[in-house]
């Protein structure tokens, strides 16, 4: 069942939208050559504490991974798709490309959202890359309509990325939020028919994460049980907001 949100629900929501959004705009300043992944992920969880809110990954069961995950960001470097881990060995060097993803609660509602940066001068690929994914994000935000299906969102990721000669990460999707990190329905960035198609409806929230590699779509994850990285090698780029199907349109609760 997809659970709808009441108008003061969904002001709620705003709230823990725009905590994410403050500190990932503060991590994407820091994001410099010379800095530690751990550096990043001792400042989100400061920010996090100082607004009286919870970080939503640490502690979260992964089934997986078969453990919790044990730290408030996921820092996913160059071929490393999601739930790379801070660290104070990972040092940012010029051509990274950083994805960093974050989620609190607030007032018992979530939000959960994410960015790619480049370290200093990255390559042309590296930057059509995160260009892509963020426009494939922004076109599918535009299909968060009343009367739109979910169909609509994750064939609009899948056209835009397709078309510019990338590839869709098959094994991680978005989802449902609220009440809970992750509810119903699942959003992956592909049509996948065995899922159900449900119409869009007012007061549905959707985290949508276009995860897209330069390479190959092969996914791996690393003896750390952890972070999924490209099989080729290859750069990924992941982009996420959450996004509120209001009788105004769309409405991203994740920034301003
Ligand atoms: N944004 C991702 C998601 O929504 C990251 C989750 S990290 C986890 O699933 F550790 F909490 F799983
Ligand atoms: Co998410």
């Amino acid at each position: 069942m997809i659970i709808r949100k009441t108008p003061e629900e969904l002001e709620k929501m705003r709230r823990s939208g725009l905590l994410v959004y403050q500190i990932l705009q503060k991590l994407g300043e820091m994001a410099v050559e010379g800095v530690t992944t751990q550096e990043l992920e001792l400042t989100a969880e400061k920010m996090i504490s100082d607004a009286g809110a919870k970080p939503a990954f640490k502690g979260y069961y992964v089934p997986a991974a078969g453990e919790k995950y044990k730290y408030v960001l996921c820092v996913s470097i160059n071929d490393e798709i999601v739930h790379g881990m801070p660290s104070p060995k990972r040092i940012l060097k010029s051509g990274d490309v950083v994805s960093i993803d974050t989620g609190v609660s607030l007032n018992g509602f979530y939000g959960d959202s994410a960015l790619t940066v480049a370290v200093g001068e990255i390559s042309e690929q590296a930057k059509r890359l995160m260009k892509v994914t963020e426009e494939s994000l922004e076109l599918a935000i535009d299909k968060v309509r009343e009367g739109n299906r979910l169909f609509d969102v994750c064939s609009t990721v899948e056209e835009h990325v397709k078309k510019n000669g990338f590839s869709i990460v098959r094994e991680y999707v978005g989802h449902g939020i609220g009440t809970q990190l992750h509810e119903e329905p699942q959003i992956p960035n592909y049509v996948d028919r065995k899922n159900d198609n449900p119409r869009l409806r007012e007061g549905m929230v959707l985290a949508i994460e276009p995860m897209v590699n330069s390479g190959k779509a092969d996914t791996k994850v690393l003896k750390d049980k952890w972070t999924a990285v490209t099989k080729d090698g290859s750069y990924s780029a992941h982009f996420e907001h959450c996004v509120a199907v209001t009788n105004n349109g769309p409405w991203v609760l994740t920034r301003p």
